[in-house]
């Protein structure tokens, strides 16, 4: 049977939220539920309260009296919570990105290793697809995401190409976008570059950077004193949002002041560096390869908050 998803920096998240058996959890990105698991088994009276916009990951939801599921977006964090008569949390967890379960899918169009319909909705009800991001946006706009999200290198020869083909016929497939892109691809890198191609398209089809800011700004509002935010991610982009929000609380990295000069900021970094997965993790999973965890503990409430 397909393993859902092998979780990340598992151990080291899971140290990291520093869990009262009595506290309130919020696993942001349930997944196959490994650090929901790893949280519930640690709590006596708490709660936790785990979020995926995925229909599929429903299908491992905890069958516990403790857990509550929410199938929406984490950036309706603090709308749930309220949902819940939850008026503040004590840590919260969040393993960004999609699953091992998304590139496995073979309809869902994340992996070049599949044909299927360039979709790559985590949410399958958004109208948004890989499809329209390819067939609609401007080379410009390609070249941006390609760039930004992608980290590619030339990223406009690939926008160019794209843009070429599909005015003698619309680009519906992975397979199509693979074999359009090949040629202009560096052989020894083809596999490489191709699936940071794909991981630009997803990151925009997703809005994951979105997204990621608006649960960053709503954890201001939601926290016990001294509640631990535990972040896993997999993008340079995504990892510099949280090293800013932690130390600027803003994901622009724009330091604010008080009136005697000291820097605003609802959060403390708990590690200075960022957390690395170990050798043997990557070597028994190296789809944790690109993980990097960063914790923060809250610190007093500003006002208004
Ligand atoms: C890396 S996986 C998490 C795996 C999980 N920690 C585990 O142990 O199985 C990320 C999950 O978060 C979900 N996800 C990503 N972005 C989301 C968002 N903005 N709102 C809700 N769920 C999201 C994805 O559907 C995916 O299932």
């Amino acid at each position: 049977m397909e393993t859902y998803h092998t979780p990340a920096l598992l151990n080291e998240s899971i140290e990291g939220m520093e869990i009262r058996p009595d506290g309130i959890y919020v696993d942001a990105t349930f997944g196959g539920g490994g650090h929901s698991r790893a949280i519930l088994e640690r709590l006596t009276t708490g709660k936790l309260i785990a979020f995926d916009q995925d229909e599929d990951a429903k299908a491992n939801a905890l069958d516990d009296p403790r857990f509550i599921f929410v199938h929406h977006n984490f950036r309706f964090l603090r709308h749930f919570l309220r949902y819940h008569n939850i008026e503040r949390i004590d840590g919260l967890l969040a393993d960004l990105g999609v699953s091992s379960h998304h590139f496995d899918s073979c309809d869902r169009g994340f992996s070049i290793r599949h044909n299927a319909e360039l979709d790559m909705r985590m949410n399958v009800q958004q109208t948004l697809k890989a499809a329209d991001i390819i067939n609609q946006y401007s080379e410009e706009q390609l070249a941006r995401i390609f760039k930004l999200y992608g980290e590619i290198d030339r990223p406009w020869r690939i926008a160019s190409q794209i843009v070429r083909e599909r005015q003698h016929k619309p680009i519906q497939t992975t397979r199509q976008l693979v074999q359009i892109l090949t040629p202009f691809l560096p052989p020894y890198q083809r596999t490489k570059e191709l699936a940071k191609i794909f991981q630009a398209l997803r990151i925009e089809v997703n809005n994951e950077l979105g997204a990621l800011e608006d649960l960053l700004e709503q954890t201001k509002h939601v926290f016990n004193p001294r509640g631990r935010l535990v972040i896993i991610s997999y993008h340079s982009l995504e990892d510099r949002m949280v090293k800013n929000f932690i130390r600027y609380g803003n994901v622009e990295g724009k330091a604010e002041k008080d009136l005697y000069g000291n820097m605003i900021a609802p959060f403390e970094a708990v590690n200075r560096k960022v957390i690395f997965p170990t050798e043997q993790e990557i070597e028994k999973n190296p789809r944790a390869r690109s993980a990097r965890l960063r914790i923060a503990r809250r610190t007093v409430y500003e006002p208004g908050s």
